[in-house]
């Protein structure tokens, strides 16, 4: 019979909000776990139709409550991260290592088909990061707990949901320069949020097992590059500013002070590495999921918002193409 009840952990970010359309979609039954009901509802409630999500409230620490959820589950996914510290349990250990090793362990007792978890790519070599060493042992508790585990490693993902696009060109924008951190020499693969869930959706019904995939898209771009790329999209031209390490740090720990730092020190040490296919692991083009979107074709659909004129901006309303 085809599992069909899936638990989801931090439905509400840009993947899981894109994962959760594609699967109810399907007739799968979602089960969407928040930490606030209130808050997140709205967003949640229509991402399937009635009948199709249940959406509870829980702490991730909350393991009666989460243990009840695992009765009725066949799939577990956990989309749950974050970028920075905060305070309280809020930290890298209990969010990317504690949180992920109670699920697995919950996975295997209650004999669940499946458990998918992301990560993120690069972890192996940033071994000077807090995030990607926290992820890293998250990795290796799970496969501890439930070998059957598939671990997803994406590159930086972006879509009209994202937080990377939208916030770099809201700042591009407004700011007269940019800073470029490692002279914007790190390389990335960004991958649209929908090639990413297209390889989700195809380890849950392929039943993909016990394996690492890194996720990524069809272009490799430096820094420097997806700046430029963005400044092109909303037509603005800014002074790209190198900025050396001992001043980055700085600007990072000021930043930090902000309830939603825009880049901490730990993020700085992140940025120094490339964050492409190791070569090491399997890749979503491996498992027969190449990316098929393209960041200059995807972002252009929706940076109309941060260029001048806004939608009046756009092809549709171009009058001297209209003319010709
Ligand atoms: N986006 C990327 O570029 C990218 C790249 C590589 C890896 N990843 C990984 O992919 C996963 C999903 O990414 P995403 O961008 O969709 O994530 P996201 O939007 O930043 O967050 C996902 C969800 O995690 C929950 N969450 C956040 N902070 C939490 C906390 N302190 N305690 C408990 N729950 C918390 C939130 O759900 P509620 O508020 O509803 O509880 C949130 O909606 C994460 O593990 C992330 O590290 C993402």
């Amino acid at each position: 019979m085809k599992a069909k009840n899936i638990l989801i952990f931090g439905c509400s970010g840009q993947i899981g909000r894109s994962i959760v359309r594609k699967l109810t979609k399907d007739n799968y039954i979602v089960t969407a776990v928040t930490r606030n009901i209130h808050q997140k509802g709205i967003i949640l409630k229509t991402l399937g139709n009635a009948g199709f999500i249940n959406i509870v409230e829980a702490k991730i620490f909350e393991e009666k409550k989460i243990r009840e959820l695992f009765k009725k589950a066949d799939i577990c996914i956990n989309l749950v991260g974050i970028l920075y510290e905060q305070k309280k349990r809020n930290t890298f250990k209990n969010i990317h290592t504690v949180f992920p090793s109670l699920l697995a362990k919950l996975s295997k007792e209650y004999s669940l088909k499946h458990f998918i978890h992301l990560s993120a790519l690069g972890i192996n070599e940033a071994v000077d990061s807090d995030y990607a060493k926290s992820k890293l042992q998250g990795e290796n508790e799970i496969l501890k707990n439930f070998p059957l585990a598939t671990i997803l490693r994406p590159s930086i993902v972006y879509s009209v949901e994202d937080s990377f696009t939208t916030s770099f060109m809201s700042l591009l924008n407004k700011l007269p320069f940019f800073p470029l951190y490692y002279s914007g020499k790190s390389r990335f693969a960004p991958i649209h949020v929908s090639d990413l869930t297209n390889t989700i959706y195809h380890v849950i019904s392929n039943n993909i097992y016990s394996k690492i995939i890194e996720c990524v898209g069809p272009e490799i771009m430096s820094f420097r590059e997806i700046l430029e790329r963005l400044l092109f999209l909303i037509g603005k031209k800014r002074i790209l500013l190198p900025f050396p390490y001992p001043i980055a740090k700085i600007s990072a720990r000021f930043f930090e002070i902000l309830p939603k730092p825009l880049l901490t020190r730990d993020q700085l040490r992140l940025l120094k590495y490339d964050n492409i296919a190791s070569g090491k692991y399997k890749t979503n083009s491996d498992i027969g999921m190449p990316s098929k979107k393209y960041f200059n074709d995807e972002v252009k659909k929706y940076c109309y918002m941060w260029r001048d004129g806004g939608q009046f901006s756009t092809e549709k309303y171009n009058l001297e193409k209209k003319v010709d």
